[in-house]
């Protein structure tokens, strides 16, 4: 019995999510919110043969939709358009993830929470101080969705090896390249760092390449908003990586095991085992960083510190850069939250 909700299920990334999550066979219950209607997506939903029951819930019926929910999706908010930085949308976001994360708060306590609103690197941390001050925060239950990133790491890298050499492109399936690449970091621009688990791949690059490569990873989110034309940023991608990413929180809590998960997610390292062990890494000042998540229950428990001791000396620089970012858009997240107690 597991009971999903999305807080946010009307939008562009909601609704195929939702479509997603609704065809997977451990959820009893899809709950799907927003404060734009909802009702006829939920019906529309409730037509897919599968047992899982899908309800909408209309602006007042937060509660209702957020009662016994074991994993709360949160993609509300406003999405980017051409021009935009991601930080640009922090002013009206972060109301909306605040809310949503007091009232998850409140009425489903012990619910993940994976966060998509952007800024994610800012979001997360107003979420987990949001819970913090209402005594409700529990460790390893607040994920930032970084999967994107990976998902277009994996396509890109085939793609660029093709470039390269149509042979080497040969026999590689894109939905099966995590054992050879993982996305560490936060979720904008420089704070995001394709990492190498398999040298061959960024040998087989070349340096012009590979620059481009981390380039194109790094910035994949404003080639859509520019395709998209004002029409927001990515949903379709999204989708599937928001439902890859809760696949994975799914298996852990079903198979009631722990898991060791090749997906990553923006922690908050204090709150995972070897957290210590990363801020000794990455200096003692950050405090949210995304590494592959190891789940237990749908938690995660602790996160792969050891694959910050093989960077390449690029890929040490990528992470400094990062780490000086991340810490200015943890902390206005933090802010915030704090400065408004
Ligand atoms: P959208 O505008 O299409 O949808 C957002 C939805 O949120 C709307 O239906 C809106 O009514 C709803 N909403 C707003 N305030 C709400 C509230 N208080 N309660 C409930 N629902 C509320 O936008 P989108 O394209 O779906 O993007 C949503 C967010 O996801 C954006 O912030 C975007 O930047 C982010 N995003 C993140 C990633 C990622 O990799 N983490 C990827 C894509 C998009
Ligand atoms: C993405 O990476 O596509 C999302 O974060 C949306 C955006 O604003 O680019």
């Amino acid at each position: 019995m597991v009971k999903v909700t999305i807080l946010g299920a009307s939008g562009g990334v909601g609704q195929p999510l939702s479509l997603l999550l609704k065809l997977n066979k451990h959820i009893t219950e899809l709950a799907l919110y927003d404060i734009k209607p909802v009702e006829g997506i939920s019906k529309d939903l409730s037509h897919i043969n599968t047992n899982s029951e899908c309800t909408g819930f209309k602006d007042s019926e937060i509660g209702e939709a957020l009662h016994g929910s074991d994993i709360v999706l949160i993609p509300a908010g406003v999405p980017r358009r051409p021009g935009m930085s991601r930080d640009d949308l922090f002013k009206i976001n972060a109301k909306i993830v605040k809310s949503l994360v007091g009232a998850t708060g409140k009425f489903a306590p012990d619910a993940r929470i994976l966060i998509i609103s952007n800024p994610v690197n800012s979001m997360v941390p107003i979420a987990v101080e949001t819970l913090k001050m209402m005594g409700k925060f529990q460790a390893g239950k607040v994920m930032g969705v970084t999967m994107l990133d990976l998902v277009r790491a994996e396509t890109f890298l085939v793609d660029f090896l093709g470039l390269q050499d149509s042979s080497k492109k040969k026999g590689l399936d894109k939905g099966a390249m995590d054992k050879n690449i993982t996305v560490i970091g936060g979720h904008s621009g420089n704070t995001i760092v394709p990492l190498f688990l398999n040298r061959e791949f960024s040998d087989a690059l070349g340096s012009q390449h590979y620059g481009e490569f981390i380039h194109r990873v790094q910035f994949g989110g404003d080639e859509i908003v520019k395709a998209k034309n004002g029409e927001g940023s990515a949903t379709l991608s999204m989708a599937l990586a928001g439902y890859k990413f809760t696949e994975e929180i799914l298996k852990s809590i079903v198979h009631e095991k722990s898991q060791v998960a090749t997906i990553p997610a923006f922690v908050y390292l204090p709150g995972v085992l070897n957290g210590k062990k990363v801020q000794d890494k990455l200096g003692k000042d950050l405090e949210y960083f995304a590494l592959p998540v190891n789940l237990t229950n749908g938690c995660v428990t602790s996160v792969d510190d050891k694959i910050l001791d093989h960077l390449s000396s690029k890929e040490t620089q990528l992470v400094k850069v990062a780490v000086s970012e991340l810490i200015v858009n943890i902390e206005k997240g933090k802010k915030f939250v704090l400065g408004a107690a």
